[in-house]
């Protein structure tokens, strides 16, 4: 039987022609002919593969492109889903072409700097790649709702984000929800509001989260816009997440906490109970509805895999013993610290326990701009903190030797910026070790603290680097906004105590560093180094510092 034959005959002509243009059509399932390949012509483009597949979720296929262009430096891979329903197709589509078009536009930011590097130093350099990355997973699904979890990863080689959005739709009218269409009415926030900061207030507790009460209260203020990102599941939890920053330092990314339906379960519609699977008495109410102490412990027990500091400490205590780092540390934070304080370079001698202060820090250079960034500091006399990378520190050893000359500190930010939690305990120390030995060569001296690329480390990591690990808490995005007013615009904000992270490989970057100079210091503030910000607090290996906790009052 013609698997269409219920279909008028130009319908199923037309249908039929629809999805011979794409391919693969075997695998569109012959039960569900609404669910084809999306037919808008993509813009034209570099390489492009695209497929249209089953997946586990009856009625949802995932229609998925990858293109790479720019000998490889650029690379997209998105999957979005298809479904019975063409309103819900037009919608994930029209997002999915949305975040084609934000990746293009870093991608080509990228790519014109990294032709620009090339064309002026004849060299190649690691850090010029944009990778994005989306997929989709559905998280609670009946005949009248679907949930979608969307997740979206954008990285480029300086930095990047990456983060789990829910989508909610009526399945019979294609319609999008909202977190408040869920609800009886806006009660929920306060109950959301209460549940969150309980269990945050806990993880503050356990020393499990790089923030304070103050940040936690700010960030679930009772507002539909605090609570728009919340992933209900089928096992009778949901995930409420917080936007990096919202409730605590970037250190945490997206801060995520679970609870159990049942803890709102009597706020919801009824349909949705119905969906989430949540019983209720006759009067619609749910018996035993708000157990705060069991949903607090719950979220928590989500969190039992996290290493906690004092862990990586005395893990990366054994490692480092074993390679006799740890004693070289001490040594070597001792250079710096003494080179800051002996003031040898016209530096300011600040104490940060008495005086704001913030630490600036220039990751991925040296690079073509990183010579005039050093004139607008030596000309403001502030001094600064660059991770650098080793391959390019090889060929612009000069840089390097002026930085050092102009008293700023040097920290290692790998050879040639691999995310170091895919790579093994040898490797990780090759990618270290060769850094400092072209930076002592250069200078004279190791480097004293990490920067892992991406931000991104593990235990292994913390466990074999045998330096502190150097993260921030203020981060402009300057690597996607190019744009030296809003790069400026936003790290004017920064609190005392912040450690600064931005890119001497942007030139949008460097042009906003004299007014970022120029409004923290209006604010009293002073610019210090990594070691000086925490002084006379010794960083220690295997520890993780996002920034200096013991500020005085502005
Ligand atoms: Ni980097």
């Amino acid at each position: 039987m013609n698997r269409y034959s219920r279909l008028p005959a130009t319908l199923t002509l037309l249908l039929t022609f629809t999805l011979a243009a794409c391919q693969p059509i075997s695998s569109v399932p012959a039960d569900d002919e609404a669910a084809q390949p999306p037919s808008q012509a993509l813009p034209p483009g570099p390489a492009r593969t695209s497929s249209f597949d089953a997946s586990k979720y009856a009625r949802v296929y995932v229609y998925t492109i990858e293109e790479i262009d720019n000998d490889g430096r650029s690379l997209l891979h998105i999957s979005y889903p298809v479904t019975e329903q063409a309103a819900i197709n037009a919608r994930m589509e029209e997002l999915s072409q949305l975040y084609i078009q934000e990746y293009r536009e870093i991608a080509a930011a990228i790519e014109k700097d990294y032709q620009n590097y090339k064309k002026e130093t004849g060299t190649e350099a690691a850090t010029f790649v944009t990778h994005y990355r989306q997929s989709f997973d559905v998280s609670v699904a009946n005949q009248r709702v679907i949930f979608f979890d969307l997740e979206r990863s954008i990285y480029t080689g300086g930095t990047g984000i990456s983060y789990v959005i829910g989508y909610i739709f009526d399945r019979a009218s294609g319609a999008e929800l909202a977190i408040p269409d869920l609800f009886v009415d806006e009660t929920y926030l306060e109950r959301l509001a209460e549940l969150s900061r309980a269990a945050l207030a806990e993880r503050l507790r356990r020393e499990e989260l790089a923030s304070d009460l103050d940040w936690v209260a700010d960030g679930t203020a009772p507002t539909a816009e605090n609570f728009d990102n919340i992933l209900f599941r089928e096992d009778g939890t949901f995930l409420v997440r917080f936007d990096k920053y919202q409730v605590a330092a970037g250190v945490e990314g997206v801060v995520e906490i679970a609870l159990e339906v049942d803890a709102i379960a009597d706020l919801l519609k009824p349909e949705m109970r119905e969906l989430l699977g949540v019983e209720t008495d006759e009067e619609g109410k749910v018996g035993d509805s708000v157990r705060l102490t069991a949903n607090v412990n719950r979220a928590n027990s989500t969190l039992a895999a996290r290493a906690v500091l004092t862990d990586r400490l005395s893990l990366a205590r054994t490692f480092s013993a074993a390679n006799g780092r740890l004693t070289d540390l001490a040594a070597t934070n001792a250079n710096w610290s003494g080179l800051n304080q002996a003031d040898q370079t016209g530096a300011e001698v600040v104490d940060c326990n008495h005086l704001p202060c913030v630490a600036l820090t220039f990751d991925d250079g040296p690079s073509i701009y990183t010579e005039g960034l050093l004139d607008i500091l030596s000309r403001h006399q502030v001094k600064a903190t660059f991770f650098i990378l080793g391959k390019s520190a090889r060929i612009q050893s000069e840089t390097v030797s002026r930085i050092f000359a102009d008293g700023h500190q040097i920290g290692n930010h790998t050879w040639d910026h691999p995310n170091l939690t895919k790579l093994s305990a040898e490797l990780i120390q090759q990618q270290l070790h060769q850094t400092d030995d072209i930076i002592t060569q250069i200078v004279g001296q190791p480097t004293a603290h990490l920067r892992p690329p991406y931000g991104a480390y593990n235990d292994l990591v913390l466990a074999v680097s045998g330096l502190p690990i150097i993260f921030w808490s203020v981060d402009p995005l300057d690597w996607r906004d190019r744009d030296a007013d809003v790069v400026a615009a936003r790290i004017i904000e920064s609190p005392a105590g912040a450690i600064i992270l931005a890119h001497d490989i942007h030139k949008t970057t460097v042009a906003a560093v004299p007014a970022i100079i120029e409004a923290l210091r209006e604010r009293g503030i002073h610019f210090v180094t990594v070691t000086q910000l925490f002084e006379p607090e010794q960083l220690v290996a295997g520890n993780v510092y996002v920034r200096q906790p013991d500020v005085p009052s502005e």
